[in-house]
Formats: C-alpha cells, sequence, structure tokens
C-alpha cells in the first residue's frame, strides 16, 4: 500500500470568520485546561514529582499554564535504562510499522490543530499565524519524516551500488541506539517533536528532555504519541534542569547520539562534553548539533524596495525577532539606503505589541532572562547606532518589549555580530552590493540570509557566495517549509543537518553493508 506524495500542512486564514471563530473557541477550550499537573514518562510508568516546573504565560505573567514534573539525575538515569531496554524491541519493528505511529500522530495533531496552536499562544506567547505555523511544522515533521523512513528501508534506493557479478550487494540502515533530545523554546511543538520523531522513526528510542520554559506543550505532544499507542519505553520524557539533567545524559556512556538544537553556548558545550569518551564507552557518540544565527537580509539598488522593507520587517520582528532565523541584521546599498530605511520604519511603527490571545502582532519574549539580554543590547545599541523605533519596554504585564530599530550601525558593531534574540534590527549603510555581500559573510553564524536585487548577474554570484545554509533570493529569511527548504546553518550555526530534508534521517542511523556471493 503506497502513500499519498508528501505536501505541506495549508496555513489557517484567520481572515476567515469561521478559522477566527475555531481559534476563538480553542483559545477558550485550553483556556480552562490551563494549570493542569503533568507527569514524567519513564518507559510505562507516568510519574509525578513533588518539585515541578511552573510555566507561565510570557503575555500574563499570572497565568500559570502548567506544573510540569522536574526530573532528577536517579530518574534521568531510570529513563536511560528503560530507553536501553526498549532499544532491543523497538529496533526490529518494521520501517512501516514505526512510519504509522507517525502518520497516526499527524492525523491526530491535524484534527486538534487549533488546540494545539491555542497552546503555543499561551505558553509561548506566538500570534495565531506563528502559533499555527509552528503546529502545522509539526505535522509536516512526522508526515516527511514518515515516508523518508519507508523509502530510507527500500532496499539500494537511497544509495545505489555499482553491479558486481556474482555478489549481492545490499546497504541498509540500521538504528543507533539511545538518543537524547535537547530542544529550544521558539519552536516548542515542531522542533521538539521534529527532532524526537525522526529519531524515533529510524528506530532508536529518545530521552526527551524539552525547553524549561515551554514544558507543557512537549508534555502535550508526548500524550498524543501514548494516546497513538507507541509503546512505552520508546519516548521517555524527563523535563528539568538543562544543566543538570541534559548534562548527565550528554556524559551518559550509554547515550548513542544527541540532538541538540538551541544556543550556540550550549551546543558548543555539549559537542565537547560528548566527546569525550567514557569508561565502558564503546562507540564515538554523533552530536548533531544547531545553534544561533545572525541572519541577514541584503538589499541593493535594483530591487523592489517594497518588498525588500516589508520582508525585512518579517524577518526581524516575527515571534519577536525570537527565531533563529531571524534577520535581525540588514545591509542596504547606499543610493537606495534612506528610502529603504524609511519604508522599514513605518511598517515597523504599525506593529501593535500585545496580548497574544487576542492576536497582536508582536507578543512578549519568552521571559525574564531574556527580557533582561534584550534591554541589554538595546543599551548596547543605543551606543552603537542611530535609535529610530522602539528601545524601551513595552506595556502589558508580561514581558514585552517594543520592536526597536538601530540604523547607520557599524558591521562589526555588537549588535551587527551577535545573536540577540529579541525584536531588535541593526542596519548598515554600505558603498555597493560587493561589499554588501562581504560584510553579511563577516559573522562567525551562516544559518539564514537573503538578498534583494533584480540584477541576474548579481544574484548569480550571490548564490554562490553568500555563505549560509539557508540563502533567500527576494524573499524573507524566516520560514522555511519542510521538504521544500531544508534547513540548517553553516559555521557556528550548527552542523547544518538540514531538518526537514531527504538525507536527515541518516543522521539517526548507521549504513550497513552485506556483500554475499552468489
Ligand atoms: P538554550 O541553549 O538556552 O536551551 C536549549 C536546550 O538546552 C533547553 O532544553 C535547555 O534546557 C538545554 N540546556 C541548557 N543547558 C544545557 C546543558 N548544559 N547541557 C544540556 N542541555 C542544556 O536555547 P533556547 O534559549 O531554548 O533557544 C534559543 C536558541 O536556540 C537561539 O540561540 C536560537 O538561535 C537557537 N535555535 C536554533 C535553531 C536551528 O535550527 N539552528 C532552531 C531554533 C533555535
Ligand atoms: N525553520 C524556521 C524558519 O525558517 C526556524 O524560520
Amino acid at each position: 500500500n503506497q502513500v499519498s506524495p508528501f505536501v505541506n500542512e495549508p496555513f489557517t486564514d484567520f481572515t476567515i470568520d469561521t478559522n477566527k471563530q475555531a481559534m476563538q473557541t480553542a483559545l477558550a477550550a485550553v483556556k480552562k485546561e490551563l494549570g493542569q499537573q503533568y507527569p514524567l514518562y519513564i518507559g510505562s510508568k507516568q510519574i509525578l514529582t513533588e518539585e515541578q516546573i511552573t510555566s507561565i504565560n510570557p503575555g500574563n505573567v499570572n497565568e500559570v499554564v502548567g506544573y510540569v514534573s522536574k526530573a532528577t539525575q536517579p530518574l534521568a538515569e531510570q529513563a536511560m535504562q528503560e530507553a536501553l531496554r526498549t532499544f532491543e524491541t523497538w529496533k526490529n519493528v518494521s520501517p512501516a510499522e514505526r512510519a504509522g505511529y507517525l502518520f497516526r500522530a499527524a492525523d491526530v495533531m491535524r484534527q486538534r490543530k487549533h488546540e494545539f496552536s491555542a497552546l503555543l499562544v499561551y505558553e509561548a506567547g506566538k500570534n495565531w499565524a506563528e502559533a499555527d505555523a509552528d503546529t502545522a511544522e509539526a505535522i509536516d515533521f512526522m508526515e516527511f519524516y514518515a515516508r523518508e523512513m519507508i523509502r530510507l528501508s527500500e532496499t539500494n534506493i537511497h544509495h545505489p551500488l555499482t553491479k558486481i557479478e556474482g555478489e549481492n550487494n545490499q546497504i541498509t540502515y540500521i538504528p543507533l541506539g539511545v538518543g537524547i533530545i535537547i530542544s529550544p523554546f521558539n519552536f516548542p511543538l515542531a522542533i521538539m517533536a521534529g527532532t524526537t520523531v525522526a529519531a524515533i522513526v529510524s528506530g532508536n528510542t529518545v530521552i526527551l528532555k524539552p525547553a524549561d520554559s515551554t514544558p507543557v506543550i512537549a508534555a502535550k505532544f508526548v500524550q498524543l504519541m501514548k494516546e497513538v499507542g507507541l509503546p512505552a519505553g520508546v519516548l521517555n520524557f524527563i523535563p528539568g534542569n538543562g544543566a543538570e539533567i541534559g548534562e548527565y545524559l550528554v556524559e551518559h556512556p550509554k547515550t548513542r547520539f544527541i540532538s541538540f538544537t538551541g544556543s550556540r553556548e550550549v551546543g558548543c558545550r555539549i559537542y565537547e562534553r560528548a566527546s569525550k569518551v567514557q569508561p565502558d564507552q564503546i562507540w564515538l557518540k554523533r552530536v548533531i548539533a544547531e545553534m544561533g544565527g545572525k541572519d541577514g537580509v541584503v538589499v541593493d539598488e535594483t530591487a523592489d524596495l517594497d518588498a525588500a522593507a516589508a520582508a525585512i520587517v518579517a524577518s526581524a520582528f516575527g515571534f519577536q525577532g525570537q527565531k533563529c532565523s531571524a534577520g535581525s541584521r540588514v545591509i542596504i546599498v547606499a543610493s537606495v539606503y534612506d528610502e529603504v530605511v524609511a519604508k522599514v520604519i513605518e511598517l515597523t511603527k504599525k506593529l501593535q505589541v500585545g496580548l497574544p490571545e487576542n492576536n497582536a502582532p508582536i507578543g512578549p519574549v519568552i521571559d525574564q532572562k531574556s527580557l533582561d539580554k534584550i534591554l541589554k543590547y538595546i543599551e548596547i545599541g543605543k551606543k552603537e547606532g542611530k535609535l529610530l523605533v522602539g528601545g524601551s519596554r513595552a506595556e502589558g504585564n508580561g514581558f514585552y518589549i517594543e520592536p526597536t530599530v538601530f540604523v547607520d550601525v557599524d558591521p562589526k558593531a555588537r549588535i551587527m555580530q551577535e545573536e540577540v534574540f529579541g525584536p531588535v534590527l541593526a542596519i548598515a549603510k554600505v558603498a555597493n552590493w560587493k561589499t554588501a555581500i562581504e560584510v553579511y559573510n563577516d559573522t562567525d553564524y551562516g544559518l539564514t540570509g537573503a538578498y534583494f536585487s533584480q540584477n541576474e548577474e548579481r544574484i548569480a554570484y550571490t548564490l554562490e557566495n553568500m555563505h549560509c545554509g539557508n540563502l533567500y533570493i527576494n524573499k524573507k529569511c524566516t520560514g522555511a517549509l519542510v521538504g521544500a527548504h531544508p534547513f540548517g546553518g553553516f559555521n557556528m550555526s550548527g552542523t547544518d543537518s538540514k531538518a526537514g530534508g531527504y538525507d536527515y534521517l541518516l543522521l539517526f542511523t548507521q549504513a550497513k553493508l552485506t556483500s554475499r556471493k552468489i
């Protein structure tokens, strides 16, 4: 029985009344459920711990989204033992059967789409469209990786072998073992679910440690996987302190691989820790680390300037700039600089800040720590550039910051070089398009970039010379679609794993060659 070709989950159009009402109904229903307790999942046990993580709504800090049980090192060890034990059976389950769990989970999530999105609105502070895109991407990952596993399991299709007379040669992709999935807060459903199911469908068992600020949506996802019948012990769920639980598992000799998405600081530390071979460890751990970005938009004088300005604002301020793909710096050629800046300022001033559940375009940043860090960068920016919009906290019972734009910033300035991860945009003026590309490339990172131009020769040059994992021409630099825009970055943006792409599952498997004389 053939599966249909993969298609992306469509985004919801909230200008249509019925869609708007459906979202409002979901928001009201989810609100009634806020404040519940969520357990750990270790093997077949659901464990409520005494100490819990309190997840709050960053847009209304008096509202508790949920209380999530918190693992300790002994509980992390229990999860490891369950994952090891279950691996012995799960690795023998056929790829098609493993894929079946993902197809079923995608179906259920699709039916309950607005419920998941509403929870993202409350827990992550996403506006409706951002939440809807996060849920759609989670569905896409499940649909896509299920198909990919089936494709990968078809003998020699993925990796054709040279025919040798008198031999039957085959290559198969077998699982690795127990993987540790460590996920970030900013795509708390899509990245958390995507990295988890990619590892599972490839035949591994996993221990999932979600971001500390968004554990409830992760708990909902784990419940869903249980509902669709995923065998106990395949997905073990242990929220907890990153430094304590994360480090323990990263260093564990039985950990076979780590799939991390998050900051450069933590990613580099994991990479280093995982490289040390522990006593009784019989493999080299594999590390997938997708980290930060200092992504940028380049505009030359031939570009459609309205389109460029709209893309700049969308790339900089979507989800309050808390995307690894956020276009937090812009490089504009001098002859159109003032015009583009004026358009960007006009669009930015229109962005209202407010409660995500009311679907304000700009919501809060995730927590107090982020707020403090971003405000610190704004102070740095005031010394490094000219502040044209924003620059302060915004009103509201949460972590709100005004969309902020600095112009005339030196390409070497800290706000042009360091990831702020908030609604702060730095703009630099350069003499010509080639210098603009050089300035774009002058960063430790290399995740996303966008070039706006109508000159074919320059575009051809840029396609080869703008150094980043995801390069967009005449489009914004955020919003990669599963299957169409495999996602991952160069340099200090990480291991360029290309999530949502063909070949991604190879990272969770090892290739076994068999050669038989016939
Ligand atoms: P973070 O690095 O603070 O946390 C990520 C995860 O690591 C969390 O689950 C956290 O608890 C855990 N952690 C923290 N310390 C740890 C340790 N010592 N050992 C093991 N685990 C530990 O990142 P964040 O603030 O949640 O997310 C934002 C960052 O993620 C940004 O830098 C952003 O660019 C990046 N990001 C990258 C991508 C990508 O695909 N490249 C995607 C999303 C986010
Ligand atoms: N994959 C997300 C984007 O492209 C981060 O914006």
